[in-house]
């Protein structure tokens, strides 16, 4: 049994469906989340940037005493994870393998498409992912720059299905069987995706196959906590306190009491 806290992080808030399907998954665990709000959204940024944040945030959580760090930024994931695997001595679970898994494990035809931001198309790593996997399997992958702002933003609802028509149209011509929702904020909206899709197409969430993936580590590790408690959450940005705390609950759909302010200066440091 080990009570230490499990560390997740995302580049804003977006990385709370990660943390709602852990917190289904693993209720008797607790967990310290850290949205890096101040420079949010890490899509759009270059893959250097990105690698430097995530190496930033998770060292910072490694320092916290954290058990098990999830990345759960998929963007972040994808330039990153090896990095943070190799210069940490925590486990960090990231969100692509989990989902190519799934994917691999759910087409029929072996044509998979990929809805990510545009740093995680540019990265090529769900296909490169699904190839170990299946090397046979075809991968289309679209970038959806304007979903994120979107979500954020709670705004018309007609302009998003507007969008995701046009980013499912190429996937929908390839006659792909399945599809990897590859960012932390198409949960949010799951409903449209499924409407847009149809029922003869597998979707798959980073949320859920990921929290899966936390589970059998920790238990194939022996470091779980006990079963029998109710586990808690803290909250940290490094962002204005207020706009993530009503971003998170809107996302969490959970009441959020507090939320701490870690600085930029601090989360520099420990990458150091
Ligand atoms: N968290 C990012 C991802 O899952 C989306 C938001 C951003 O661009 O930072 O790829």
């Amino acid at each position: 049994m080990d009570a230490r806290t499990i560390g997740i992080f995302d580049s804003g808030a977006g990385g709370l469906t990660v943390l709602h399907d852990c917190l289904v998954t693993l209720p008797h665990e607790d967990f310290v989340y850290l949205g890096d709000g101040a420079r949010c959204p890490y899509g759009p940024r270059s893959t250097e940037e990105v690698r430097r944040f995530a190496l930033e945030v998770a060292s910072y959580l490694e320092r916290a005493g954290v058990k098990l760090i999830v990345n759960a930024c998929n963007t972040a994931t994808a330039a990153a994870l090896p990095l943070l695997q190799e210069r940490l001595a925590v486990p960090v679970v990231g969100v692509l393998a989990p989902e190519a898994h799934a994917a691999v494990q759910a087409t029929r035809n072996r044509r998979i498409g990929v809805l990510a931001t545009e740093g995680t198309v540019r990265s090529g790593r769900y296909a490169q992912v699904i190839r170990t996997l299946d090397a046979g399997a075809a991968v289309l992958s679209v970038a959806c720059p304007k979903l994120v702002p979107m979500i954020e933003s709670g705004g018309s609802n007609d302009a998003l299905v507007a969008a995701v028509r046009e980013y499912a149209a190429p996937l929908k011509e390839a006659e792909v069987d399945t599809v990897i929702l590859g960012c932390t904020h198409y949960p949010l909206v799951r409903p449209v995706f499924e409407r847009v899709f149809g029922r003869g197409t597998t979707l798959v969430f980073s949320a859920d196959e990921t929290a899966r993936e936390v589970a059998e580590t920790l238990a194939r590790k022996g470091i779980e906590n006990d079963p029998r408690r109710d586990g808690e959450c803290t909250f940290l940005t490094t962002g204005p306190p207020d706009d993530f705390r009503s971003l998170g609950e809107r996302f969490l759909q959970l009441p959020i009491p507090s939320v701490d302010r870690v600085s930029l200066s601090e989360l520099e440091l420990e990458a150091a």
